[in-house]
């Protein structure tokens, strides 16, 4: 039987006869030549169908065939440098699974909110298959990197009863008799439960935060990797993420060369994300915004400007660490040398892409942690369970999250979040 193959692996059968199957990504016509190229998921190709060479049905077939309609080719594989995958097909008979309507995606320009609109057929188009690729290999990378280091995969409720990162960004829903449940915005303090199970820990999957912020770098559904450590501090924690990013950004490199070239991205700034990455304190980083002419006030968090006007002074991610309590979460740790500080860390990418991780170590002291609750008037009773992790053989203990689209984002060099997962969901769109 002749084998059923692959674009991506058309090497293999030079001057063989293959059949392929797929769909219509373009058409050309010269005269008695037709030149279809067929896409498959793994790559592009080319089919020239001669009249003459092929029976008036294909022929026809050839002629007739839409944009993006389905079909199947059989035809031998010749070395072709000047065609998209290197080779091409000489056709020797083509039919149509399935004939097209008018595809509303044409090579025009279109707009992003009617492209959107058509995500489902819009994921098809090469740049959208190169994004989506790139972020496969991402999460992959994100998983090895984990699983090689002796951390465990540890999932989190995703229905939780509280808070983790303040309450002002909670998906609520009706849980039955029990009331209010909320969507998590965030594994960690699973996950530091996990820790205490199994030493290093891992979290992926979605999260969500009913953000108000329509910007470009805000979704309401997104995917966080948050690994979590016991034993480990503040140092510990930047050591690890700052060997991650390296990981993640090197192992795309390598391994998606292709797709980073249809996107154009200028992989010459990927090629520094090397180790070791600049810290700078929170204070710090205050004095170059006051230095670029900002009015900053010490004490409030940075906002998106601010993060870009301190990620342009360095060409790699830069850690700033140790930001005013006031602004980070109720379960960070406090800086023994200085208690107005938390033991808090947020890396911001280069080229404006701001903050992908966000983290810090743990307050591991019952009595502070039930200080803290209470000053961020939280309900105590939520968090018993919490708090026996302090209760039962605490330990200091340090993780971080990084956000999954804004890393895609910044490494394919994306103007907004929407076009790094198939699906985007944000504050005026929930379809298709
Ligand atoms: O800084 P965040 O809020 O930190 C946490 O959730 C901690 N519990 C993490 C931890 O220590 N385990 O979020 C972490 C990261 C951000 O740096 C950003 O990359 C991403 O999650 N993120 C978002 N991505 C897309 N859309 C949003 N609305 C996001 N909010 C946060
Ligand atoms: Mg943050």
């Amino acid at each position: 039987m002749r084998p059923t193959v692959y674009i991506k692996d058309l090497k293999n059968y030079t001057g063989k006869e293959v059949t392929l199957k797929g769909w219509l990504y373009n058409k050309r016509s010269s005269g008695k030549i037709k030149f279809l190229i067929l896409r498959d998921g793994t790559g592009y190709t080319q089919c020239v169908v001669v009249k003459g060479n092929v029976s008036e049905e294909t022929f026809e077939n050839a002629d007739k065939i839409t944009q993006e309609s389905s079909f199947e080719i059989t035809g031998t594989v010749k070395e072709e440098p000047r065609a998209v995958s290197g080779y091409e097909i000489d056709t020797k008979s083509l039919s149509i699974i399935s004939l097209a309507n008018e595809y509303p995606i044409t090579p025009k320009e279109h707009g992003v909110e009617f492209l959107i609109d058509h995500r489902h057929l819009w994921i098809r188009s090469r740049r959208q298959v190169a994004i989506l690729k790139i972020r496969h290999r991402i999460v992959k990378a994100i998983r090895d990197f984990f699983d090689e280091r002796g951390f465990t995969l540890f999932d989190p409720p995703i229905i939780t009863p509280n808070a983790c990162e303040g309450t002002s960004t909670l998906f609520e829903m009706d849980y039955f008799d029990l009331g209010k449940a909320y969507l998590t915005q965030s594994g960690q303090l699973y996950g530091e439960s996990g820790a205490m199970a199994f030493g290093k820990i891992y979290t992926f999957g979605p999260t969500f935060r009913a953000e108000k912020s329509k910007t470009r770098r805000h979704l309401t559904e997104f995917w966080m990797v948050e690994p979590e450590m016991a034993f480990y501090d503040l140092d510990d924690n930047m050591d690890l993420a700052e060997e991650f990013l390296e990981y993640i950004v090197q192992t795309v490199l390598k391994d998606r060369a292709e797709e980073l070239k249809e996107l154009q991205r200028d992989t010459s700034k990927l090629e520094k994300v090397k180790r070791p990455f600049p810290r700078i304190s929170y204070d710090e980083a205050v004095e170059i915004l006051k230095k670029k002419g900002v009015d900053f006030q010490w004490g409030n968090d940075l906002g998106g400007t601010d993060e870009t006007l301190i990620s342009e002074e360095f060409d790699k991610p830069v850690m700033v660490h140790r930001y005013p309590a006031e602004v980070k979460a109720f379960y960070m740790k406090r800086d023994p040398a200085n208690p107005k500080l938390a033991l808090a860390v947020d890396i911001l990418a280069p080229e404006g892409y701001g903050e992908i991780i966000g983290g810090s170590q743990r307050e591991d002291d019952l009595n502070l942690l039930l200080s803290r609750i209470k000053e961020h008037n939280l309900p105590q009773d939520f968090f018993e369970w919490y708090l026996d992790l302090r209760r039962y053989g605490s330990v200091p203990h340090s993780g971080f999250g990084l956000g999954l689209e804004r890393t895609v984002s910044w490494i394919c060099g994306l103007e907004h979040l929407r076009e790094a997962i198939p699906f985007p969901r944000m504050i005026y769109r929930n379809t298709p």
